[in-house]
């Protein structure tokens, strides 16, 4: 949805990324709505809240504060994991004729700025992504710092709190408004603060065949960061034969164990690891190296689905869909992964799918490629495979 978002600096056109048309969601919400509306009336001390030094926005959903603080903040860096939010803010910035260079849209694995002045944070979903980065911006923050988080009530919980607490400074929060929370915090810099426990490392269970006691590098954030999760166990169980596959793609890789047993057991194989988060890429990236060493070659892309993938270009997808996701309906993702699938197999080519009996995936494998074929089931999980006719 295209849709006009109204604040105190003017009114934007935003949409997510990518626009879906089928799709009525808008890209931003009532948590956006209240920090903006609170930088511009800042209650407390009845003005605006100064945005003339280094602001910084931490996983800004869709680019809505990004996009309405790009003419007023003198710098404003926006710092993300996510690559569709990246696009979105780059989309966004455009589509309201602003300067594309107004916000720097840094990720998670890049340097933050050196000092921050104005530091607002949209929760993210993941508490150990925030955990993660409330570690790597404290060093920027001085004491006259202003920090602002924002969330919806649900996604603000004590655990929330506790880390601003722990790792920034005192936290209280604001009332409730349409379903939406601030937080705010008084920076202490000279605090004595426990070390970032990310990323996390770990060694895999044995009876898991080729990665058996192999470890597995997990960047703040990424799926199942602190253990094996069952459903990838599980597909783990029933890959397919690579034959003499040449090019194989762990679609949606998280920290890139699928792929890494892909290629332990396919030496010949090309891997092509694919996450639109930059952690997971990172994670895969450590994953894959210290299986296969240094030199091993792979390829790692940061991006959506298979968008940047050619055409008829390889011989088996490898693909656990994400089943909840902030980003989009996890219904609209499968279906892109699906058919973003089908594009770039080369006749004959298969896509191999685990995910949960209940959400049914045959069912859209089978419209799509005209065929599907349950490999295996256990109560919870299916694995299917689909050939590229
Ligand atoms: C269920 S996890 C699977 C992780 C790993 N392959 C495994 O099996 O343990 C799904 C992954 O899809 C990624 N993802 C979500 N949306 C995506 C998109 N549009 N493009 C690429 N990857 C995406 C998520 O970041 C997440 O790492």
């Amino acid at each position: 949805m295209n849709d006009s978002f109204t604040t105190a600096w003017g009114a934007f056109e935003l949409a997510r990324f990518p626009e879906n048309p089928r799709e009525q969601l808008r890209a931003w919400d009532a948590a956006d709505e209240y920090l903006l509306r609170y930088l511009k009336e800042e209650p407390d001390s009845g003005g605006p809240v100064a945005l003339d030094g280094a602001v910084v926005v931490l996983g800004d959903r869709w680019g809505a504060v990004s996009t309405a603080l790009a003419g007023t903040a003198d710098s404003l860096t926006a710092i993300t994991d996510s690559y569709l939010a990246s696009r979105a803010i780059a989309a966004n910035l455009a589509r309201n004729g602003l300067d594309p260079e107004a916000v720097d849209v840094r990720t998670t694995q890049q340097e933050p700025p050196s000092r921050i002045d104005v530091l607002l944070v949209r929760v993210p979903k993941s508490l150990a992504l925030l955990e993660d980065q409330l570690y790597r911006l404290a060093p920027a923050l001085h004491e006259g710092t202003v920090v602002v988080g924002t969330g919806m009530v649900t996604e603000i919980h004590t655990s929330t709190l506790q880390l601003f607490e722990r790792i920034l400074g005192p936290t209280r929060t604001s009332l409730a408004v349409r379903k939406a929370r601030l937080i705010h915090t008084a920076p202490r810099p000279a605090l004595d603060r426990p070390t970032n426990p990310w990323p996390l490392r770990y060694r895999l269970p044995d009876g898991i065949g080729v990665l058996s006691g192999r470890q597995v590098a997990n960047q703040a954030g990424v799926f199942c960061a602190d253990r094996l999760d069952i459903g990838t166990r599980f597909f783990l169980q029933h890959l397919p034969d690579l034959g003499d596959a040449r090019r194989v793609v762990d679609l949606g890789c998280g920290n890139g164990i699928v792929g890494t047993a892909a290629a332990l057991t396919a030496p010949h194989a090309e891997l092509l690891f694919v996450d639109e988060s930059f952690q997971a890429v990172a994670s895969a990236e450590e994953t894959f190296r210290t299986a296969l060493g240094p030199d091993a070659r792979a390829e790692f892309l940061v991006g959506d689905a298979l968008a940047d993938v050619p055409d008829a270009s390889v011989d088996v997808v490898l693909l656990n869909p994400p089943f909840h996701s902030h980003q989009a309906t996890t219904d609209a993702i499968a279906w892109r992964m699906f058919t973003g699938a089908r594009r770039v197999l080369r006749p004959g080519g298969e896509l191999r799918v685990v995910g949960n009996r209940h959400l049914a995936y045959h069912v859209k494998l089978r419209r799509l490629f005209g065929n599907c074929r349950t490999v295996a089931g256990s109560p919870k999980f299916t694995v299917l495979s689909a050939t590229r006719r």
